[in-house]
This record gives C-alpha cells, sequence and structure tokens, in this order.
C-alpha cells in the first residue's frame, strides 16, 4: 500500500482517486479545490484532505493534477524529496520543466489518464516508465510506455481523433433514426455494432484484421469506405495540424 498525494483536486484528480478507491492506500488530497476534495474525503475510504505542502512531505507517490499556468506558481517551494516518485498529468508542462519544479525528485513521468481511469479500462501511455504507475493503476488500466516525450505528446493528438470518430457515428445513428423513428434505438444499435467488431486487443495486427474482414469487393461496407475516402485524407491533415502545438516538428520514422 502507498502514500499517494494529489496537488490539484478537479476533475481527474477525482476521477483518479475513485480508480485508487477500495485498494488500501493512503490518499491525501489538496485543499484546492475545496468542495471537490470534501466530498472526495466524505466518500471514498482513506482519503484525507490537506494543504499542498502536506500532501508532498507526507506521499512517497505525488501526483500533479493542476492546470499548466497555475504550475510554477502552485509547485514552487513545495518539499519534494530524494526517492520520491512523481506523475504528472498536465497538459503543456514538459519534463525538462517537472524536473526544476520538483527538485530533488527526480523519478518523475507524464501520463494522460482518461475518464474511464475512475472505473478501469483507461489506457495509460507514460514517459519515461513508471514503477509507480504500474503499482497504482496497472492493474485494472493497461499502461502504455513510449520511447521519448515526442511519442507520448503524439498521443494527446491521436486522442483528439474520438471527437470527429463519434460525430461519424451519430451522423449514422441520425441517418438510421430517420428509417427507424427511434434515435436512442439507433444510437445504442451503432454503439453495440461498433464494440462487436473492435477486436478484444489491437494488437498483432487484429484492427487491419478486423478492417479485412469488413472488405468485401462491391459490398456495403467497402462501398461506403470507398466513397469517403477523402475523410482519412482530411483526418490526417488534421492531425499533421497538431505537429506545432505538440512539439512534434520534423518527428517522423
Ligand atoms: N479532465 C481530464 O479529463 C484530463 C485528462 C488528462 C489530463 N488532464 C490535465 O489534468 C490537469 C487538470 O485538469 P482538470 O480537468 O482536472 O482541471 P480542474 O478541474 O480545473 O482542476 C484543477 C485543480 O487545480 C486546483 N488548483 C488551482 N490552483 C492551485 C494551487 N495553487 N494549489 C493546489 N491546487 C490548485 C484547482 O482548484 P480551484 O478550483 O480551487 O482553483 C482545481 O481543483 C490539466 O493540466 C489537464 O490538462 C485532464
Amino acid at each position: 500500500m502507498a502514500r499517494v498525494g494529489f496537488i490539484g483536486t478537479g476533475e481527474i484528480a477525482a476521477l483518479m482517486v475513485q480508480g485508487l478507491a477500495g485498494q488500501g492506500h493512503q490518499i491525501m488530497v489538496s485543499d484546492r479545490n475545496a468542495q471537490v476534495a470534501a466530498r472526495l474525503a466524505a466518500t471514498v475510504p482513506g482519503v484525507t484532505v490537506a494543504p499542498n505542502a502536506a500532501v508532498v512531505a507526507g506521499s512517497d507517490i505525488v501526483i500533479l493534477c493542476l492546470l499548466a499556468n497555475v504550475a510554477d506558481a502552485a509547485l514552487a517551494g513545495l518539499p519534494f524529496r530524494a526517492g520520491q516518485s512523481v506523475i504528472s498529468v498536465m497538459v503543456d508542462v514538459g519534463l525538462a520543466k517537472l524536473q526544476k519544479l520538483c527538485d530533488p525528485a527526480s523519478d518523475i513521468a507524464i501520463t494522460i489518464p482518461l475518464p474511464p481511469i475512475a472505473t478501469g479500462g483507461c489506457p495509460l501511455p507514460v514517459y519515461p516508465a513508471s514503477a509507480a504507475l504500474e503499482t497504482l493503476f496497472g492493474a485494472k488500466n493497461r499502461v502504455f510506455t513510449v520511447r521519448d516525450e515526442v511519442a507520448l505528446n503524439a498521443h494527446f493528438g491521436a486522442t483528439a481523433f474520438c471527437s470527429p470518430f463519434l460525430e461519424q457515428v451519430l451522423t449514422t445513428a441520425a441517418w438510421l433514426a430517420e428509417f427507424t423513428g427511434d434515435s436512442d434505438q439507433s444510437q445504442a444499435y451503432l454503439r453495440d455494432v461498433l464494440c462487436g467488431y473492435l477486436p478484444a486487443d489491437g494488437q498483432n495486427g487484429h484492427l487491419g484484421a478486423a478492417l479485412k474482414s469488413l472488405s468485401t469487393e462491391g459490398g456495403l461496407n467497402a462501398t461506403l469506405r470507398a466513397a469517403m475516402k477523402g475523410a482519412n485524407a482530411d483526418l490526417r491533415a488534421g492531425l499533421d495540424g497538431f505537429r506545432g502545438r505538440l512539439g512534434l516538428e520534423g518527428k517522423t520514422e
């Protein structure tokens, strides 16, 4: 069991605390946001609330859940120590800066949790490898250790694909509902269809095999895909548009 501290008790911290519940960890959350902190202390066994300095002093693993624009001011002067593990989920605060802000702690990693972290089944890309992350979240979530910070940043961009993808699902459901008269049922149907086609494991070429199984020449699947060929180029252009913002310029294999 670990002593785990959260600096910044907002939306993602609350979900991560829920994900850790029931495993015997001692969890300390900072007193901002006070309302969220009080709710977590009241509802999750093992959670206490303390000022930032006490959270850092009393934790083996510190999880940073601040917005980037307050990180400098919030972390300055906190009693980080050598041998302590730090996990940051902050977008736009790179490793070099974290190392300065959390000195002398040096076991520092960045990961990207998503809301399913509250229950498990959340993919967790991380750089560098983090034993602390594995210990806390590895049992219920798949950890994807990546080769460098650029690779990690590219995950922020790739994850954004879910938004246009869901919009396409909704567009298709709306089209279907024009014939069924039942919007809810149409959305539920498409969700189940998608889950049914997605392979349990994305590795070992399984995604490609799933697509191949939907490629019979002249069939409806292949016909619609051909009609939408331009959408792939748009997707690729949109992803490439993130290169400057995510520090990916000129980085490809
Ligand atoms: N939400 C997500 O799904 C998600 C996913 C992956 C990564 N992230 C990243 O996680 C970070 C937090 O996001 P969020 O959505 O959880 O934001 P949020 O709900 O706004 O939480 C940020 C928290 O930081 C607190 N805070 C502000 N100044 C502080 C200080 N000096 N000391 C201690 N706490 C302070 C805020 O408290 P007050 O309300 O009192 O100001 C607030 O509770 C961001 O960098 C975001 O990019 C978020």
